[in-house]
């Protein structure tokens, strides 16, 4: 790898634009794509249809990714997960069952509480498997099995194409686990297949809109607080896109279940505060219309990022919406991350901030 900026302003910029290639790379090391179906790299040692539970710990852009994960595993396995910040996973004291599984998530491969947590699921008996962007960071030799992610190394410290390429192995990871668990057949498994290798396209697809992303950056730069609203897999993708932008922008932005705005957030909006509302056409669209309408009527400015197809159907009173391609909404969560990284980055561009080296931040916090 060369690591310069190429033709861009930051690491950040670059790393955003590099995620169709790198996403491709990643998914090309983990699916047959001729067979219609995921080929892990190695052999795991651990048996998913023995499991009774998965147990993910991870911190920052990782847990988020781990979150999205839960939906996957769940739905396409038919496996519980449990999942906690590291920082608390190390000091709970959770049983956990010997020969049980804990997956760790992390860029760097280095995260003191992550490394805590990956030690306190071994002294329990447990098989650690982690995912990794580092392959010979002390998190990928202290699991008993590792699976990489492919991104490259990652400069900006606010993570982007490491995020979207644990996704991508997540996802491939959760089919790996439904067709050992029976869940899934093979016809399942290659229309899965068959949608994950559309992901580079589409992903090239969403950052062409990079300028519509831009102006609305100016109008998202004025605000002191930023609401980001999503149901199901686009939930924690609210509390990534929240996370970014207060990372890179310092504005203060919050991720909530769009379901739950009526239970306390609903009181803090008027027509100052943006809301951000990711919302793919899937099986949780109309509720989430629902919410947009309560935004709506209490004069909240909505910024829809979705596809045409449920923006056109509902003839929603949006300030903008950012239309992303159409797709399998399996696989909105790794497309969807390119929108709302651009926006955090041009907010961030916009307002002058230094978004490769925000204040405070460290791109690895290796003490706790
Ligand atoms: C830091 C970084 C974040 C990152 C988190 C976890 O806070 O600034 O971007 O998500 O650590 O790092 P890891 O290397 O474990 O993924």
């Amino acid at each position: 790898y060369r690591i310069d900026k190429g033709n861009h302003r930051h690491f950040m910029a670059k790393e955003i634009h590099e995620q169709p290639e790198v996403v491709g790379r990643t998914l090309a090391h983990y699916v047959d794509m001729a067979g219609g179906r995921v080929a892990l790299p190695e052999a795991l040692p651990f048996d998913f249809a023995k499991l009774s539970r998965l147990s993910i710990t991870a911190c920052g852009t990782a847990y988020y990714a781990g979150l999205v994960a839960r939906y996957w595993f769940e739905s396409l396995a038919r496996l519980p997960v449990d999942i906690d910040v590291a920082s608390e996973t190390r000091y709970r004291e959770a049983p956990l069952e010997a020969d049980g599984l804990t997956l760790v998530i992390s860029q760097s491969g280095e995260t003191a509480d992550t490394l805590a947590s990956l030690r306190y699921a071994r002294s329990q008996g447990q098989h650690t498997l982690s995912i990794v962007n580092v392959p010979t960071s002390t998190i990928a030799r202290e699991s008993s099995a590792m699976l990489p992610t492919l991104a490259g190394p990652e400069i900006g410290v606010a993570s982007t194409k490491a995020f979207s390429c644990q996704l991508t192995v997540l996802l491939c990871l959760a089919i790996h686990a439904g067709r050992a668990r029976g869940v899934l057949d093979p016809a399942r498994e290659r229309a899965l297949i068959d949608a994950l290798i559309t992901v580079p396209g589409l992903m090239a697809e969403a950052l062409t809109r990079e300028g519509e992303i831009e102006g609305l950056a100016r109008e998202v730069s004025k605000a002191r607080d930023v609401l980001y609203l999503g149901r199901g897999t686009s939930y924690p993708m609210a509390l990534e896109g929240a996370l970014k932008l207060k990372e890179i922008s310092y504005i203060h932005a919050e991720g909530y279940a769009a379901g739950e705005l009526k239970h306390g957030p609903i009181a803090l909006i008027d027509e100052s505060v943006p809301v951000i509302v990711i919302a793919p056409h899937d099986g949780v669209f109309e509720k989430t219309v629902s919410n947009m309408q309560e935004v709506a009527a209490r004069g909240g400015r909505i910024v829809l990022i979705g596809d045409a197809q449920g923006a056109a159907e509902h003839g929603l009173d949006t300030l903008a919406t950012v239309t992303m391609p159409d797709l399998d909404p399996v696989v909105a969560p790794i497309v969807y991350a390119v929108p709302i990284q651009q926006l955090a980055y041009h907010t961030a561009v916009f307002m002058g901030k230094d978004v490769d080296q925000p204040r405070n931040l460290a791109k690895s916090v290796t003490v706790e």
